[in-house]
């Protein structure tokens, strides 16, 4: 089996960036590595989030917006992440179950132990070996957002997010801290206000644990 890496937190707190970035760090040290993102990853996941997307036409209540992502997430796991693990690659994955405690549990206000025992359906128990939390304050993280939205062009389906007031996102913030401190073994927490090359080094070190000391050349031994 490879590893399972899951990039969390909130807003513009560099998941994506980082992401590209460890993958690179990855396949240098001749790792087979994939990169996904829910919602998204697979054909379904990407119809999803579409919907998700286009609320403004027709408005998804919090319950049936839990279910989208979960359903996206049990399609993501089935058709993409578990093979990908079997065959003996690193996943990395641009948000996963923590996404959904945070957001539609501590956001949204929904039930924290109904989202676990949906998660855990979802997710066919697959746990992330690593979750790098990126945490910064919410007001830095939607000012990133915000300069990154006005440079391109269409919505993604986590702009909606942004629209949030700030309260929602202090929430976010704080759901994802307790899930880490509920979890030290999984997660680490990482400084994501600092500069790109900082926080890089930061999620290096976290896969160097992982990894182990960088080979003289080829895979590690499994
Ligand atoms: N450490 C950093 N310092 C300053 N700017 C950054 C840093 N990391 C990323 N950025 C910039 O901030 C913006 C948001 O970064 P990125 O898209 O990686 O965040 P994200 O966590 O994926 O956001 P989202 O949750 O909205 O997908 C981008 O324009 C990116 O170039
Ligand atoms: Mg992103």
């Amino acid at each position: 089996m490879g590893r399972f890496i899951t990039f969390e937190g909130s807003e513009g707190s560099g998941k994506s960036t980082q992401i590209g970035l460890a993958e690179d760090w990855l396949k240098r040290r001749g790792l087979a590595v994939i990169a996904t993102a829910e919602p998204g990853g697979t054909p379904l996941g990407r119809k999803i989030r579409e919907i998700l997307l286009n609320r403004g036409a027709s408005p998804i209540g919090a319950e049936a917006e839990l279910l989208l992502f979960a359903a996206a997430r049990a399609q993501h796991v089935r058709e993409t992440i578990l093979p990908a693990l079997r065959a003996g690659q690193w996943v990395l994955c641009d948000r996963f179950a923590d996404a959904t405690l945070a957001y539609q549990g501590s956001g949204r206000g929904l039930d924290a132990a109904f989202i676990g025992t949906l998660n855990a359906f979802s997710a066919g128990s697959l746990v992330p070996d690593l979750t790098l939390l990126f945490d910064l304050p919410v007001e830095v993280g939607l000012v990133r957002a915000r300069q990154r939205a006005a440079g391109r062009g269409p919505e993604t389906a986590e702009d909606r997010f942004e629209q949030e007031d700030s309260e929602f996102h202090r929430r976010v913030r704080a759901g994802y801290l307790a899930l880490a401190a509920a979890e030290t073994a999984r997660f680490r927490i990482i400084d994501a206000a600092a500069d790109v090359e900082t926080v890089h080094a930061a999620v290096g070190r976290c896969l160097e644990a992982l990894a182990g000391p960088s080979p003289a050349g080829g895979r590690r031994a499994p």
